[in-house]
């Protein structure tokens, strides 16, 4: 998410005519581009506040993509390989509770590793991959369609943090979103609805299939974001590399620790670097100091009670649809008619 972008821009930006046979391109577009003068505003707003912190979009520049890939590996986080087993034991029952799939929209793809198990299940005609960080997306659908040469693939470079605008040309036939591992828990529940609400304006006759992580003992959920290997601290701690990149703040990633907890009263892990000592931390034209044990908010992950999930998709407007749980019941997977 470094490259200047311009706004509309197009690569492929004609849809390829395929000949019967001949390899596909998939189709990119990039509806966002980033400006640094605002998110020097909105890191300096989150840096100056008097409890510090900084949106958990910043965790994702290139090595933190690399990062979190990591950690969707690591045998304390359970979240990806739970909800691989629920869409693996339970595909046929989502096929069936969904019908038929003209487009699948594949919301923050990554590396799309999560889709591809929902197309041998789905059928989808088109597929297309939203996230933020596009040149991550190209190399990841180049993958797709070596793997499913007659699919429709394209990739929307889009930052869907703050507004969600699929560009409606990129929908044929019934759309279905799919928004996995539970990143939902990312937006605090009152972000949630309207991200959610606007999800569910632009799946008319189609639907949501969202994976959520549920409420469960501290002892699992906190080593999930606190890892014996330190990969999540290094996830966390990479977020003041990009902002020094970024913003030309001079943070010492050494200075920092990394802080993972479960606060039940709110129900979201909340991710802290905290100041090992008192520092100074400045960038052209300020700086501020944080005192020994000062913390600057880096990311909520909020976990979900089947109940709350069903009520806030209801309060977005969906109706009433289906879900199923593994077997210890961790993690949840939802289908929500539009
Ligand atoms: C992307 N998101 C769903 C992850 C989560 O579990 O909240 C991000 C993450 N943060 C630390 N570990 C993983």
């Amino acid at each position: 998410m470094n490259d200047p972008r311009t706004a509309g821009s197009t690569s492929n930006a004609t849809p390829q005519a395929t000949e019967p046979g001949a390899p596909r391109t998939p189709h990119v577009t990039q509806v966002w581009r980033e400006d640094l003068a605002a998110t020097r505003v909105e890191l300096l707003r989150g840096l100056t506040a008097a409890a510090a912190y900084a949106s958990p979009k910043f965790l994702y520049d290139a090595l933190g993509s690399r990062l979190f890939e990591a950690i969707t590996e690591l045998p304390e986080y359970y979240p990806t390989r739970t909800e691989a087993a629920i869409v693996d034991a339970h595909g046929a029952a989502f096929a069936q509770a969904i019908g038929k799939v003209g487009t699948l929209i594949d919301l923050g793809a990554g590396n799309c590793s999560k889709a591809l198990r929902l197309f041998p299940l789905l059928a989808p005609q088109r597929y297309v991959a939203v996230d933020i960080s596009v040149d991550f997306l190209r190399d990841a659908l180049a993958h797709v369609q070596r793997q499913h040469p007659q699919l429709d693939v394209n990739g929307v470079g889009l930052d869907f943090s703050s507004r969600l605008q699929i560009p409606p040309r990129s929908v044929q036939g019934r759309p279905v979103f799919f928004y996995a591992g539970s990143s939902i828990g990312n937006f605090t529940p009152e972000e949630a609805v309207p991200f959610l609400t606007s999800v569910r304006e632009q799946a008319g006759g189609g639907g949501l299939l969202i994976g959520v992580d549920l409420v469960k003992p501290t002892e699992i959920l906190e080593p999930a974001y606190d890892d014996a290997l330190g990969v999540t601290a290094a996830f966390n701690l990479n977020l003041l590399l990009h902002l020094n990149r970024l913003i030309g703040t001079d943070f010492r990633p050494r200075e920092w620790r990394h802080v993972g907890l479960f606060d039940t009263l709110r129900s979201r892990i909340e991710m802290h670097l905290e100041a090992r000592h008192a520092l100074t931390v400045a960038w052209p034209g300020g700086e501020r100091r944080f005192a020994a044990g000062e913390r600057i908010h880096t990311e909520n992950s909020c976990k979900y009670t089947v109940p709350r999930f069903e009520a806030l998709l209801q309060a977005s407007g969906f109706a009433r649809g289906h879900h199923w749980l593994d077997e210890q019941g961790w993690f949840a997977v939802f289908w929500a008619p539009a």
